[in-house]
């Protein structure tokens, strides 16, 4: 298995997925990237993902499954059939049975919309402007079975401001995940890490 290969599970827009796209195109982030999951059929994520040539993109619906680890079970499937190291989770608003997570152990990696461990949870930006807090930002972390409860890769910190809507708070959050999620693959990829307990300690060039 190439060990740059990886998977995207994206439910919606796609930005990342995007941008992940355009770094690879631009030489900037040496990963292979096989195969794109949606779990939604109307998701941006599968244009994007076709207009730029993903060997297979596919979209999986959880309809045709009796329940979550089936239809994670078929996501399995397919990740493995195509060869992928590497599970990126862009947007992908479904929680991984624990089978899934077993299956990939170490190797599922999410974006989360706030600075984990505050936060967890579908709402992580709009959680995080109620609270009130006035510094906010993403999190890429490798994902375990407790929910945004991973070891954390990488994260990048932005202001929240006294007239953010929702909205603006994660447009500046986006701005900020766009430059971390590809420069996290890449030092995954070309670097690499090791755990010590919960800390990842990056490996030396
Ligand atoms: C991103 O902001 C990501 O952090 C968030 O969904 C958005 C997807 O945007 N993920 C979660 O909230 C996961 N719990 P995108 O589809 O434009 O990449």
């Amino acid at each position: 298995m190439n060990p740059g290969s990886i998977a995207v599970m994206a439910s919606g827009r796609g930005s990342n997925l995007a941008v992940i796209l355009d770094a690879i195109e631009a030489g900037s982030c040496p990963v292979d990237l096989r195969l794109v999951i949606s779990d939604r059929a109307g998701a941006e994520a599968l244009t994007i993902a076709r207009r730029a040539g993903v060997p297979e993109v596919v979209h999986i619906s959880p309809k045709q499954y009796a329940d979550r680890a089936a239809f994670d079970a078929a996501c399995a499937d397919a990740i493995e059939a195509a060869g992928c190291q590497w599970i990126v989770l862009a947007g992908y608003m479904r929680i991984l049975s624990p089978s899934f997570v077993q299956r990939f152990a170490g190797r599922i990696i999410n974006i989360h919309p706030a600075l984990l461990p505050s936060f967890i949870g579908a709402d992580g930006v709009g959680d995080a402007l109620t609270y009130g807090v006035k510094l906010s930002g993403c999190t890429v972390h490798l994902v375990d079975e407790v929910l945004d409860g991973g070891p954390i890769l990488a994260q990048a910190a932005v202001p929240v401001c006294d007239d953010d809507s929702r909205d603006s708070l994660h447009l500046r959050i986006q701005q900020a995940e766009h430059q971390l999620y590809p420069a996290t693959l890449t030092r995954i990829v070309t670097t690499g890490f090791r755990l010590d307990g919960r800390r990842v300690i990056w490996l030396k060039p």
